[in-house]
């Protein structure tokens, strides 16, 4: 399984935001939008073996996570508003840490950064952080067979989460030498882990 996990620290958590303003007041939703179709979208089809993580700190409600489950996710198009329409109906629902379907292969309940890593690591599932000075994704990809991989919005990672990301032992990878969107490195993370399998 590759999971990707995907924090947007101004997110809105309602679904009271308009699909035409998701870069503004919905809290710079447009990037998890993105992410969301970079790690689920091949040409007419779909990667099955994917799940998104949208980890949504923004107001009014912090904390609330979005999984997109690739295996049963319906009504999903490549276009932002699609994405922006999945997610806006999953926060609509009224949550709790139980984990509920809103869509078709999407899942909403309350939490956090700390919980989930925690469910990684029990699920034996590797971590790996997206930072720009950690080890290059071509040394070590391989190793990659059940993996996270964790990357920041536009404003990066903060220091708190980096702590707890530190404390489950996560893997830094850099997929490039420049600093990238975060979309675009999900594109490259598929794009490296596809040459493996298809090399093997
Ligand atoms: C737009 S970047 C954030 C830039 C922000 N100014 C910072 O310093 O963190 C969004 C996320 O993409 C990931 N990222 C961007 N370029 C990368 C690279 N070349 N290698 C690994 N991760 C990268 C990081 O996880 C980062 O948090």
């Amino acid at each position: 399984m590759r999971e990707f996990l995907i924090i947007g620290h101004k997110a809105l958590t309602s679904g009271n935001f308009s699909l035409n303003d998701m870069p503004g007041s919905a809290g710079r939703m447009d990037i998890l939008c993105r992410c969301t179709s970079a790690a689920l979208f091949l040409s007419h089809d779909m990667r099955r073996d994917v799940q998104v993580h949208l980890l949504l700190l923004g107001e009014p409600d912090p904390q609330k996570i979005i999984r997109f489950d690739g295996e049963s996710l319906r009504y999903l198009y490549p276009d932002e508003r699609s994405s922006g329409s999945l997610i806006k109906k999953a926060l609509d629902k009224e949550v709790g840490e139980q984990e509920i379907r809103s869509t078709p292969g999407v899942w909403v309940r309350r939490g956090g950064l700390a919980m989930l890593l925690d469910e990684f690591v029990e699920k034996r599932c590797k971590i790996v952080y997206l930072r720009e000075d950690g080890e290059d994704i071509r040394n070590i990809a391989g190793t990659f067979n059940d993996a996270v991989f964790i990357m920041g919005d536009h404003n990066g990672v903060t220091k708190e989460e980096e702590e707890i990301i530190s404390n489950v032992g996560a893997t830094v990878v850099i997929v490039g030498p420049i600093s990238l969107l975060s979309e675009h490195c999900v594109t490259l993370i598929n794009n490296e882990l596809d040459r493996i399998i298809i090399s093997e």
